[in-house]
């Protein structure tokens, strides 16, 4: 079974780090749903958690049930990133995972995130630091990371062996470069190389356009990682964990929930979302996830409207219950292509 360090996963497949998305609520329904054997937080400004933010310190709300959880950290300053990682060790996290994959100019501009692929040695010292500030506590290091930062020079697979070398237990690869963002397919063979030039010593959770049951076995076997973590496959079916693990274990991936339990897992994810935050804060989410969520629903476009037009929280429910009861119905929508999804959730 996967271990991170001294921890040890119920099952191997991990829920992705998705800003402004995986929050509590959405980790929560996920792992209700099972099959889930780490979820993480969404990225961390270090400097945010330290100075108290609200923003940082919402997005860095767990509790019990959200366990075991990986707190990701993004930067470039070794101290203040290993103060970043005690104030997570502080805070709940089972695990602290750095951010080295995220493309976005703000992040990158600072030499953080997928900026620290350019600069492998300092990627290095920020893993060592952040290593050594957890050490007395066992809390395990990861860290998250695409191939490279272009095409034609993999940094992936040189950095992964020096980042095990200072403590790191485990690296994720998204296996596209920054330059590719979000478009193209997700190269199993550049996880392959990442997989093998750390082999024996830590093990590699691959990531990448998990979409069905199937494509989790497929990544296993074309890469030869030892885990699987799944980003946006999951906000339109968070019950992919559950359905890829019975796969696993049993050779059969039992069909989705019905759109009955569907809808009632929408309605759960919404309260949890205003119990955790806000009705405001739930009902953006809510509207802007509808598509998604209803993605695999037989044409409902008024459905779709309904919640994205709904002025509060009651008329989410009422357009649910209406929908249950069996109205709210056809009118039919253009598919929405993955690059396309991506880059609307990046805007
Ligand atoms: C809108 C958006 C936000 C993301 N935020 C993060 C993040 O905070 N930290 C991170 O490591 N990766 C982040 N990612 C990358 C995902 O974790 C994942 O590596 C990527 O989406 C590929 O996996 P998937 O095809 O399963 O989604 C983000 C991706 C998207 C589309």
């Amino acid at each position: 079974m996967l271990a991170l360090g001294p921890v040890r996963l119920a099952t191997n497949l991990l829920l992705a780090p998705i800003a402004g998305y995986c929050d509590l609520a959405f980790r929560t329904i996920c792992r209700e749903q099972g099959g889930v054997g780490l979820a993480c937080t969404d990225l961390l400004s270090p400097q945010g958690l330290l100075r108290g933010s609200a923003t940082s310190l919402d997005l860095a709300k767990t509790n019990d049930f959200d366990k075991p959880i990986g707190m990701q950290l993004y930067g470039a300053d070794p101290a203040i990133m290993a103060d970043g990682a005690r104030w997570a060790r502080d805070h709940g996290a089972t695990v602290v995972d750095i951010n080295m994959g995220c493309p976005v100019d703000k992040v990158t501009k600072k030499d953080g995130g997928s900026k620290l692929l350019c600069d492998p040695d300092r990627a290095v010292r920020l893993a060592a630091a952040v290593v050594e500030a957890l050490a007395p506590s066992g809390i395990p290091v990861t860290t998250k990371m695409r191939l490279g930062w272009s095409e034609g020079q993999p940094v992936a697979e040189t950095l992964a062996p020096r980042l095990a070398e200072v403590g790191v237990v485990a690296v994720t690869i998204h296996g596209r470069t920054t330059e590719q963002r979000f478009s193209g397919v997700v190269s199993h063979e550049g996880i392959r190389r990442v997989v093998q030039a750390v082999a024996g010593r830590i093990p590699v959770i691959g990531n990448g356009d998990i979409r069905e049951p199937d494509d989790v076995p497929a990544m296993l076997r074309a890469t030869g990682c030892q885990g699987v973590m799944i980003g946006r496959g999951a906000l339109s079916a968070p019950w992919l964990f559950s359905r890829a693990w019975s796969l696993l274990t049993t050779g059969v991936a039992p069909p989705p929930p019905g759109e009955t339990e569907q809808i009632e897992i929408m309605r759960r994810y919404l309260r949890m979302m205003v119990h955790n935050q806000s009705e405001r804060y739930a009902l953006h989410q809510i509207r802007s996830r509808i598509s998604w969520m209803a993605k695999r629903f037989p044409p409902c476009k008024p459905f779709k409207e309904a919640v994205r037009l709904a002025p509060d929280v009651a008329s989410v429910e009422s357009a649910f219950d209406q929908f249950l009861a069996g109205g709210l119905r056809g009118g039919t929508e253009p598919g929405v292509p993955n690059a396309v999804i991506a880059q609307s959730l990046l805007s």
